[in-house]
């Protein structure tokens, strides 16, 4: 059998349709995942995780002004032929190499209606098959360990089933996440039994918050066009995935590594100085 057919997880979703209000005004004309932390942007981090994970198959959620997006995973040939045979050739080898490697198709999300429903635009690109969800504003490293996707690619082949990546946080920031609560059946490893989008600290179920990283089977597609808009109005992934939990079964998973939340100036600002420290050693 070849390694393709192996792969329970051959999709990387990325969906990347937001407005990035929080840093206007770099993401008026820029897409906030295309800032980049040292001298890539967010999004190539994670294309370079999921690769690591041994996906080479990139759904993107584009929406209006993205358009830099497909231009960064394309050829620049004009730049190309610039730097052909100088000593600058080697700043995009990297890249070059990704290109290679990875297939990346795209959709546009028309209106933003919310992470749940950029995921449900690309149903079409991902098919009848489980896959896995990367939000590239959450920065991971797990220095030379590895990454957290194949941390959970791992789980996913053991349990088959929705898998979410949470971190412990302060009680005071259940508002800005998802917040689960469960069983622990193994250390760090919890059968989610509730889950709410941006619970005041006083109502959460835990503090224990859903970070950018997912498994999911594809049923939550159906769950996803019956879910109706929730906090925000705005159609919630974590809203779909308590009702999956509720009829079968996800997890929750405290990923091994570090999280930055680069969608935030404190948590962009954090991950700079982190991978700058990386970069002198
Ligand atoms: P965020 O809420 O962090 O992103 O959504 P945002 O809305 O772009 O940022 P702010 O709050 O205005 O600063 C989490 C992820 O979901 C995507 C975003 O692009 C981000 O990767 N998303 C969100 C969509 O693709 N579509 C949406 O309708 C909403």
């Amino acid at each position: 059998m070849s390694k393709q057919t192996e792969l329970t997880i051959r999709k990387c979703l990325f969906p990347a349709a937001g407005y990035g209000t929080r840093f206007l005004p770099a993401t008026k004309a820029i897409p906030k995942e295309m800032l980049p932390v040292l001298t890539k942007p967010l999004l190539q981090y994670g294309v370079e995780e999921a690769l690591e994970a041994g996906i080479d198959n990139m759904a993107i959620v584009t929406g209006r002004g993205k358009r830099a997006i497909e231009d960064h995973f394309d050829i620049s040939y004009e730049l190309e032929h610039q730097i052909k045979n100088t000593p600058k050739e080697h700043y995009l080898t990297q890249i070059r190499a990704l290109i290679d490697k990875c297939t990346f198709s795209y959709t546009r999300q028309i209106e933003m209606r919310g992470l749940g429903h950029a995921i449900l635009c690309a149903e079409t690109l991902i098919g009848d098959e489980p896959f896995a969800v990367v939000l590239a504003d959450d920065l991971c490293d797990n220095l030379d360990g590895d990454g957290v996707l194949k941390q959970m690619i791992e789980l996913y082949d053991k349990h088959r089933c929705s898998i979410v990546a949470i971190e412990r946080i302060e009680r005071q920031d259940t508002d800005k996440y998802g917040v689960i609560s469960g069983k622990e059946i193994d250390s760090g490893l919890y059968h989610i039994d509730n889950m709410v989008e941006k619970p005041l600290p006083e109502d959460a179920p835990s503090n224990l918050a859903i970070i950018g990283r997912y498994i999911l089977t594809p049923d939550i597609f159906d769950i996803l066009r019956d879910t109706p808009p929730g906090k925000g109005a705005e159609i919630q992934i974590t809203d779909a995935l308590l009702t999956q939990a509720k009829k079968g079964k996800v997890l929750g998973f405290e990923f091994e590594g570090k999280r930055f939340d680069c969608g935030s100036v404190d948590g962009f600002v954090e991950a700079t100085n982190y991978f700058y420290k990386g970069s002198l050693s």
